[in-house]
C-alpha cells in the first residue's frame, strides 16, 4: 500500500540520495517554483504534492546521471512512493531518458522550469546583487540567445516545455522569474 509522502519523508529520501550543495539547492528551487506554480494556476490545494514532486525530480541525478528518470522509479517504488509521484517525477525525462510524456499541467510545468530554473540562477550570479528580485525579463532573455551562456541548460527542453503548457517563451520566463522570486530567501536560508 502506497504511504502518504510528508516533506519530511521527502527530504529524508532526497538526502540519502543527494549531498552536493548545488543540487539539493536546485531540488529546493523547484521545489519552491512548483509551489508558486500550484497557487497561480488554480491548483492551489495540491501545491504540497505539486512542491514534493518538485523537491523529488533529481532524486537518482547525483548517483545515477546515465539512469536518470528510470533510476528514480525503482528507488521510490521501494520507499513505497505515490505512483503519481513517481510518474510526474520521471515524466520531466521525456525525449531523454524515458517516454513518459507530461501529460498533467504539474509535470508539464516541471519540464518547462526545470533547465530554465537553471538559467535563470545563472543570470542570477552574474548580477551585483546574485538575486532574482530586481532582474527582468530582458536581461534573462539576452542570456537565453546567448547559447555559450549556461551552455547545459538546453534551450530545447525549455522551448518544450513551453510548447507543451502552450505559452509563449516570454511568458514562461517572466512567471519563472516570480516563482523564483518566492522562494529565493527560504531557499538561501535552507543552503547557508
Ligand atoms: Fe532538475
Amino acid at each position: 500500500m502506497e504511504k502518504v509522502l510528508s516533506r519530511e519523508g521527502a527530504w529524508e529520501l532526497l538526502t540519502k540520495y543527494n549531498q552536493d550543495a548545488f543540487h539539493l539547492k536546485h531540488a529546493l528551487t523547484v521545489e519552491g517554483i512548483m509551489r508558486w506554480f500550484a497557487n497561480e494556476l488554480g491548483y492551489g490545494d495540491e501545491a504540497d504534492f505539486w512542491a514534493i514532486v518538485g523537491l523529488l525530480h533529481d532524486l537518482d541525478f547525483e548517483q545515477y546521471p546515465e539512469q536518470h528518470c528510470i533510476k528514480s522509479q525503482e528507488i521510490m517504488r521501494e520507499n513505497g512512493i505515490d505512483e503519481r509521484i513517481i510518474r510526474a517525477t520521471a515524466s520531466h525525462g521525456w525525449a531523454l531518458t524515458v517516454d513518459i510524456k507530461p501529460e498533467h499541467e504539474m509535470e508539464k510545468v516541471l519540464y518547462a522550469v526545470d533547465e530554465l530554473s537553471g538559467l535563470i540562477g545563472a543570470v542570477a550570479l552574474m548580477r551585483p546583487s546574485k538575486s532574482v528580485q530586481d532582474m527582468e525579463l530582458k536581461s534573462v532573455k539576452k542570456k537565453y540567445k546567448t547559447p555559450a551562456f549556461a551552455a547545459g541548460c538546453s534551450r530545447d527542453v525549455i522551448q518544450r516545455g513551453a510548447d507543451l503548457l502552450g505559452w509563449d517563451l516570454d511568458d514562461l520566463i517572466s512567471k519563472t522569474i516570480l516563482a523564483m522570486r518566492s522562494c529565493e530567501e527560504a531557499v538561501n536560508s535552507a543552503t547557508a
